[in-house]
């Protein structure tokens, strides 16, 4: 189990500029609540068992992404830098967190998550072999790729309206604060290293690794699940539709992801600021509904 909070060392390193605050980026509560949850929450198997594999990936995923910024953080001397950093380091713990609890509610003695742990483990390890250049560019290209998806599940909401309402808060909580803070990593890359051809080969790397390893997960959890995900005609068709919208992920998103090997490229210039204000004001009214302090008509 991993789960991250601001250390002393962040506080620390962020005391001489303690006024200074992340504009932009907010730190909210865990939305995850802990509800009885079947493996299948979306109508086609294939969608819930993709978005469990992601699930799976984002706890170490996570912990290392706050590790390889919080490796070189003391070589920024911005001070919205250093506060953005704090912010980002914030959210990735409650991340991980969240999706910590999710996992460990939704394995059960016939379907594994635990293995993909040892294997995310031992991938871990090798790339803290790597210099702290290198694991920033796998930072900032892993982090391109969270913002890409975060911002297609929230301009395209027909994903989030099928999942239960614990799971949707989740998704929609964790997607809002990926694009909140999706230029943290990328801006001290550019302040620290600023190497072109290194973020280019990295993203490149990152790419098929992404792809490959949640193709494999969502695979193998498909299989192990076979009997329901792939064993009547209805599933089976609505995993071929999904598969069609996933097609629609990807070719929608394919300008942004090119866009990522441009020389002047940064994540700003991506422009989500309706989409944040739209789903900041949902995620208010869910953490109202969810106090007992709005009432919702049915
Ligand atoms: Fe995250
Ligand atoms: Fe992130």
């Amino acid at each position: 189990m991993n789960t991250m909070t601001a250390s002393s060392t962040d506080i620390a390193m962020i005391a001489p500029q303690a006024r200074v605050k992340s504009d932009n980026i907010t730190i909210r509560r865990t939305k995850f609540k802990s509800l009885d949850l079947n493996k299948q929450y979306t109508k086609s198997a294939l969608m819930s068992h993709l978005l469990t594999a992601l699930s799976a990936s984002f706890p170490q995923g996570e912990h290392f992404f706050v590790e390889t910024v919080r490796n070189v953080r003391e070589q920024i001397s911005d001070p919205q830098l250093q506060a953005d950093i704090s912010a980002f380091i914030g959210q990735e713990s409650m991340h991980a967190r969240a999706h910590d609890q999710f996992n460990e509610q939704i394995q059960s003695n016939t379907y594994h998550l635990k293995k993909f742990d040892a294997l995310f483990a031992q991938e871990m390890i090798r790339l803290r072999t790597l210099s702290p250049r290198r694991q920033l560019a796998a930072t900032v290209a892993l982090e391109h790729f969270t913002a890409m998806i975060a911002g297609y599940l929230l301009k395209h909401p027909r994903l989030i309206q099928q999942l239960p309402e614990n799971m949707a808060s989740l998704w929609i909580w964790h997607a809002v604060e990926e694009i909140e803070h999706k230029h943290v990593a990328f801006d001290v890359y550019q302040s620290i290293f600023a190497n072109l051809a290194q973020r280019r080969r990295s993203m490149r790397t990152i790419t098929i690794g992404f792809l490959t390893s949640n193709a494999m997960m969502t695979g193998h959890l498909l299989w192990q699940d076979r009997k329901h995900s792939l064993g009547n005609i209805k599933q089976l068709w609505l995993n071929v539709r999904d598969l069609g919208l996933l097609t629609h992920m990807v070719l929608s998103l394919l300008p942004e992801y090119l866009a990522f090997y441009r020389e002047g490229f940064h994540p700003a210039q991506i422009d989500q600021t309706r989409l944040l204000t739209h789903w900041r004001r949902d995620l208010m009214v869910r953490a109202l509904v969810e106090d007992g302090n709005l009432a919702v008509s049915a």
